[in-house]
């Protein structure tokens, strides 16, 4: 019997699950997660588990405070549009009604709020939302139904069997290849989003938040390459209008703020005069593996009014 912790989605989804010592499938025994081994894993009463390579330290994940400023972020609707173009990008992979079964992995999930968008739209898809954050994680499997979530280190093997994974998600977070290329099913795609230059220059100007490097798309593709190549590329550039509230959540929220002084920064955000305008500029990519190319293109998104604060998706889930 399952564990009266886990989930509909971890029941569910415990097939595609490895485990981290010795690489065996898992299953639920004696209401733990476990392989023929031996090696057994409680899941938490939150309903996430954690299956951490032996002998590693933990990754560091983000904080309680950094998960709460993107839930209040997001929750605004502020990267409704990027959402919508990582759901339109999982259309074009997972394809129409979107009915089947299929298994859509989150590596650096956060939240849970790219993943249970594509859930929406895919009524017989299931979510794996990969992360180092507790937090994060407890969140993402609040987000959804269909999705479970895994405490693991995405620079580690990764704790899925191999190739079962239609899908992968990777958005403003770490990425493995090998890893990502292992889980990939033969027939599946990986899809990512990645800042460019652009991305919030305003605030990197006037808050001196971290930029993003100019060969940061390079860096992507040589790093999955070549086992993995670009097929359709998106641009996406839009502007959106901030309040010093959602300017101290943003910068809460992100990278800033696990290298540099992060009460200061928000205390800057919050003394802002007013509201200002922002630039969000991002690049949304899907990859397949070298040789099953399914047509590709490449389309450049200019959203020119600012963005209007708005719920970011219909469903049960919570904005996170
Ligand atoms: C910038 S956030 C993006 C979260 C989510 N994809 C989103 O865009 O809302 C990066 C996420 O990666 C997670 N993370 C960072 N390093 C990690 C690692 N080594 N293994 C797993 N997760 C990691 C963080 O905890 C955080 O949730
Ligand atoms: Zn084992």
């Amino acid at each position: 019997m399952p564990a009266r912790a886990a989930s509909a989605a971890l029941t569910a989804l415990a097939p595609y699950l490895r485990c981290p010592h010795c690489g065996g499938a898992l299953g639920f025994v004696d209401g733990a997660l476990g392989c023929d081994r031996g090696h057994r894993f409680d899941p938490a009463r939150q309903g996430h588990v954690a299956l951490p390579v032996p002998g590693r330290n933990p990754a560091r994940g983000d904080s309680a405070e950094m998960v709460a400023a993107r839930v209040k972020f997001l929750g605004v609707g502020h990267y409704a549009p990027i959402a919508a173009g990582v759901v339109a990008a999982a259309g074009e992979v997972l394809g129409w009604p979107g009915n089947s079964r299929e298994l859509v992995v989150d590596s650096g999930a956060g939240t849970g709020y790219y993943l249970g968008a594509v859930l929406d739209d895919h009524h017989g898809a299931w979510g794996l939302a990969l992360d180092s954050s507790r937090p994060a994680l407890r969140r993402a499997v609040r987000s959804h139904a269909r999705v479970a979530g895994v405490i693991c280190d995405v620079w580690q093997e990764l704790p899925v069997q191999t190739g079962a994974a239609d899908l992968i998600l990777n958005v403003f977070a770490p990425r493995n290849p090998g890893e990502i290329e292992r889980t990939l099913a033969a027939h599946g795609a990986l899809i990512t989003v990645t800042p460019t230059p652009r991305h919030l220059h305003q605030l990197v100007a006037r808050l001196g938040l971290l930029g993003v490097a100019e060969d940061k798309q390079e860096r992507l593709h040589t790093g999955l390459s070549p086992h993995l190549e670009s097929v359709r590329r998106r641009e996406l550039d839009f502007e959106m209008t901030l309040s010093p509230q959602d300017v101290a959540a943003l910068v809460t929220m992100g990278p800033s703020s696990h290298h540099l002084d992060r009460d200061a920064l928000r205390r800057a955000a919050e003394a802002l005069p007013g509201e200002l305008g922002v630039t969000a500029a991002v690049v949304i990519e899907t990859f397949r593996r070298a040789g099953t190319r399914k047509g590709g293109g490449e389309t450049r998104v200019c959203l020119g009014e600012p963005s209007t604060p708005r719920p970011a998706h219909r469903g049960r889930r919570t904005a996170g």
